[in-house]
């Protein structure tokens, strides 16, 4: 693709030539169809219109050095759709129909997989839609599942740098029994003011305590939080947040590098205690926080002093790309390698 400036991509949408898509009709899901259109013919009443029967997925494919496409962990994202369809009684799609398609969507696509030097890599969205006309709110009887594709670069401008949040109280972005552990286009229409207020205020994202006490650290955005200290990673325990799959191999990875790792409910007040801490997902990788500020209590955590990411996210970051990108050995299977 001699036009694109693979190095300076934005976190954006760009078409692609394929997607996929594959429908579930009469009790039972069909084949997998790739499709040039980038459309979706749907009826007026359908209930992902109406209902917010409506999930996705986000994953990425990476190019190597040594010229192998990496899908990383396909099957962690299928199995949070399951979970999500359980959640919104939307029909499970099997593990294996999603990595099908995930897998056939990229080589379709494979013109449009950054270059290993970019840095940039090919970020992949899976959507399941209820697309069945119902007027009373209950679950659809047909749904659709698309897979589309898009070259990215980072998520926040500057890619690997600090960045400051701010913690919005005037909006929750979901309740404690809701459906913020799902991965429903409800939970990001319920940010949108919030994200808008902390741009507007000159921040990179909002940061959410919990909806009911306002006391405990949910997320940062579209990322879930982690804090550094004393050889220990701690990132919060929530019925509210998203289970990021980036955080749970950042877990892992600090595991083996020999840190203690606690998920627990994290207090506001132990920001104070946090010699790094970081916004970690799929899109963001680990964005390294500068300060969260809270403007209610006027109070500003500064957590990186210098203003430069520090030893342990930058060591995190570094494990983690490199096993993306197939520069460090995949030791825990998470990595599938495009044939
Ligand atoms: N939290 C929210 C609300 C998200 O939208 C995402 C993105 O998927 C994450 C956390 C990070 O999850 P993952 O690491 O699986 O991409
Ligand atoms: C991701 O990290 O994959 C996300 O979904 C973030 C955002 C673009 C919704």
């Amino acid at each position: 693709m001699e036009n694109i400036d693979w190095a300076n991509l934005s976190f954006g949408y760009m078409r692609t030539d394929y997607n996929i898509r594959c429908y579930y009709r009469d009790g039972k899901w069909g084949k997998l169809e790739l499709c040039s259109e980038e459309t979706i013919n749907l009826h007026m009443a359908a209930t992902s219109l109406h209902y917010g029967q409506e999930a996705f997925e986000g994953l990425k494919a990476f190019r190597g050095k040594d010229g192998k496409i990496r899908i990383f962990r396909p099957e962690a994202n299928a199995e949070r759709l399951q979970s999500t369809c359980r959640g919104i009684l939307m029909p499970e799609l099997p593990t294996e129909t999603f990595i099908d398609a995930v897998k056939k969507v990229v080589k379709a696509n494979e013109r449009f997989i950054p270059p290993y030097e970019s840095g940039a890599s090919l970020y992949i969205r899976p959507l399941l839609i209820g697309t069945s006309a119902q007027v009373g709110v209950h679950p659809a009887r047909e749904y659709l599942f698309v897979v589309f594709v898009t070259p990215v670069g980072p998520y926040f401008k500057g890619g690997f740098s600090t960045n400051p949040y701010v913690i919005i109280r005037e909006f929750d972005r979901s309740a404690p029994l809701g459906t913020g552990i799902y991965k429903v286009g409800g939970n990001y229409a319920a940010s949108l003011r919030a994200n808008k207020m902390a741009h507007d205020l000159g921040y990179s994202c909002e940061f959410y305590l919990d909806a009911k006490e306002k006391k405990y650290i949910d997320e940062c955005g579209a990322a879930n939080f982690f804090g550094i200290k004393n050889n220990t990673y701690v990132t919060p325990l929530s019925t509210s947040i998203l289970p990021s799959i980036t955080n749970r191999s950042l877990m892992q990875l600090a595991e083996d590098m020999g840190m203690k790792v606690e998920r627990r409910p994290v207090p506001e007040e132990e920001l104070t205690t946090f010699e790094e801490a970081g916004a970690c997902g799929t899109a963001a990788v680990i964005s390294p926080i500068q300060r969260i500020d809270d403007l209610e209590n006027k109070k500003s955590y500064v957590i990186s002093k210098d203003g430069k990411p520090g030893p342990v996210c930058t060591k995190l970051y570094n494990k983690l790309r490199g096993i993306q990108y197939g520069d460090e050995p995949d030791t825990h299977g998470w990595v599938t390698v495009l044939e």
